[in-house]
């Protein structure tokens, strides 16, 4: 019998989840079926309910109801704790396990499809909100030494307060970025959404870094400044494929091969 995921989200009409998902299934020979539903914002556990019963075997979770899978989920990993937030749901019997791939997601995608080692690098992550909880811990894990800079630098250091025991994580405000070189910048602020600029420094950039916006389908102007002095630049597909890979695992136990699905998104 065909086992049955989902995305959950709204809006969720534009996901490119169901492509992915389906692609990862035809080459791996998984018997699943992945489509896109809208829950209404108020009804997220009552849509989760009705997944539930109708045998479903889990789904992802997106914008704007990842804290809530979190309060959902009667397991949560290690990194699902740490981001706060869930983005995949496995339902096994009566419990809800509860995961977030967006930190490996990302990790991957910089180290194996971008060829960035992160061990010892030195890591620029902008932004304190859930985004940026929701990838912090796979960076430390990485090995890389990290600076959080945020609009709001209270809550920089306080992210990095809540991380310091894991790795070496500081936090500060974008004006005391003088004088300091990154080699990987990673923007995990909504500042592109409204195509606002965040104020970073002219010398940011170590010779050959790599700034990496999580958005994709728009250059921000973090990306255009990140252009003009040199930096690689990338976007936030190959993040977005491999999150996609680790839930697949999760739920399938086998690891698609995320090369050909990215160049295909990438080209279409
Ligand atoms: P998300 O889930 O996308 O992280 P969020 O939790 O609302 O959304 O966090 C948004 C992040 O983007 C915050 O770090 C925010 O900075 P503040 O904490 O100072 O608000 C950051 N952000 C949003 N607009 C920004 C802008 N124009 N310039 C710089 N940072 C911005």
């Amino acid at each position: 019998m065909t086992d049955q995921y989902a995305v959950i989200g709204n809006p969720i009409s534009h996901s490119k989840s169901p492509p992915i998902h389906r692609m990862f299934a035809e080459q791996t020979g998984q018997d699943i079926s992945y489509e896109a539903i809208e829950s209404p914002l108020d009804g997220f556990a009552a849509t989760i309910e009705r997944l539930r019963a109708a045998g479903y075997e889990g789904c992802n979770v997106t914008v704007p109801f990842k804290f809530e899978a979190f309060e959902l989920a009667t397991r949560l990993s290690e990194r699902a704790q740490s981001a706060q937030a869930v983005n995949t749901l496995k339902f096994e019997g009566g419990a809800i396990l509860g995961d977030n791939t967006d930190g490996a997601g990302l990790v991957a995608d910089i180290e194996h499809n971008l060829g960035v080692s992160l061990r010892d690098k030195r890591v620029l992550l902008m932004g304190a909100g859930g985004a940026a909880y929701g990838v912090i811990l796979p960076l430390v894990h990485a090995g890389a030494h990290i600076a959080v800079a945020n609009r709001t630098a209270d809550k920089a250091r306080q992210l990095a307060a809540a991380f310091a025991a894991s790795g070496e994580v500081t936090g500060c405000g974008y004006d005391e970025l003088d004088e300091l070189q990154f080699d990987v910048i990673v923007n995990a602020t909504s500042a592109g959404l409204s195509d606002s600029a965040i104020p970073l420094p002219d010398s940011i950039f170590a010779p050959n870094a790599l700034a990496y916006d999580m958005m994709y389908g728009r250059e921000t102007p973090f990306m255009a400044f990140a252009r003009e002095h040199g930096a690689h630049v990338a976007d936030g597909l190959g993040m977005l494929v491999e999150q996609a890979a680790e839930a697949f695992h999760i739920w399938r136990g086998v690891r698609p091969d995320t090369r050909p699905v990215l160049e295909k998104l990438r080209s279409a």
